[in-house]
């Protein structure tokens, strides 16, 4: 089955478990998992290598600069552990070519680019484009990891991928199965998922759940999404009861990911909650951002609030 370019959701999320804007909003989960499955199978491809509608919205994180309004072959290459704390999350912006830094001068420690694509830290939202808008990850690899999807979105950077299989792994000797259901996405795939969400439901709608190309973190390396082991559910709310979004949700800081749109925080993120699309940072600031209660990385790196294009 094809889910290579399944990665979004379409409709509103409010503050009301009841609402009709929440029963709207899962009608076009389902609707939108249907045109992602459709677009999967799009030939566009240049490569070959808590909280759904009926439940408890998410917890608002405690700190951050901004506050949503509305309620191959297997990766041998050791994975980078970033460990430099970010910056505390303050309600001033930092410029695109900011590099994050420690939280204090008695925490130094390497730094990593807010900018640079090949940064575990790079920040790509609706504020800021991949640049260059074309890029493609150097080290791309396959990981050794439960495939439900095939090309190039089968990979993922070496470091991501390394960490990928950690993950997996830990949570299969717990018995629960993770599949990758979709990794890396060039900017002609981006291009083509976009495309057919726009066609299907507008662009409004489009921008609520996949990302212009060029303004994926799919095209970084960092960032896949997940499907259970029992195939069920994927890319839609029902997805987060699912034990691997479970498992993922309560353990993904252990092996560096952030679920990376949660529950709620599309004011911030720009996009509506996907508990199947998770991003490295890093076990330090995966960690770090958990234990605080963080929700998004541009709180956690300082960063406006980024729900819409400039
Ligand atoms: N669904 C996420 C936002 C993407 O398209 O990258
Ligand atoms: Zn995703």
């Amino acid at each position: 089955m094809c889910h290579e370019d399944a990665d979004g959701a379409f409709g509103r999320q409010s503050a009301s478990p009841d609402s009709p804007s929440r029963r709207a909003f899962s009608r076009l989960l389902l609707a939108g998992t249907g045109l992602a499955a459709l677009s999967a199978c799009t030939p566009a491809q240049p490569f070959t290598p808590s909280g759904t509608p009926g439940s408890t919205p998410e917890p608002t994180p405690g700190t951050g600069g901004a506050t949503p309004t509305a309620a191959a072959a297997p990766s041998n290459s050791p994975a980078s552990t970033p460990s430099a704390p970010p910056t505390p999350a303050t309600s001033s912006a930092v410029p695109p070519s900011a590099t994050a830094r420690p939280p204090s001068a008695t925490a130094p420690g390497p730094k990593h680019s807010l900018s640079d694509p090949t940064s575990p830290w790079v920040i790509v939202n609706k504020h800021r484009p991949l640049s260059p808008a074309t890029f493609v990850p150097p080290d791309l690899v396959r990981p050794a990891v439960r495939l439900a999807t095939s090309g190039e979105a089968a990979l993922l950077n070496s470091t991501t991928a390394a960490a990928a299989e950690r993950m997996f792994a830990a949570a299969a000797a717990e018995g629960v199965i993770i599949t990758l259901a979709s990794g890396y996405r060039s900017f002609a795939t981006q291009t083509a998922t976009y495309g057919s969400y726009v066609n299907s439901r507008g662009r409004a709608e489009a921008d609520t759940a996949s990302a212009r190309p060029g303004y994926s973190e799919h095209q970084t390396g960092w960032a896949f999404d997940i499907g259970d082991g029992s195939g069920a559910d994927a890319f839609t709310p029902q997805f987060k009861d699912r034990p691997a979004a479970i498992w993922a949700k309560a353990n993904a800081h252990r092996f560096g990911f952030v679920v990376r749109y949660p529950w709620m925080l599309h004011q911030i993120t720009g996009y509506f909650y996907e508990p199947w699309h998770l991003r490295f940072i890093g076990i330090e600031a995966a960690t770090d951002m958990k234990s605080r209660g963080i929700g998004t990385l541009e709180q956690y790196f300082g960063l406006e609030a980024a729900p819409a294009y400039l």
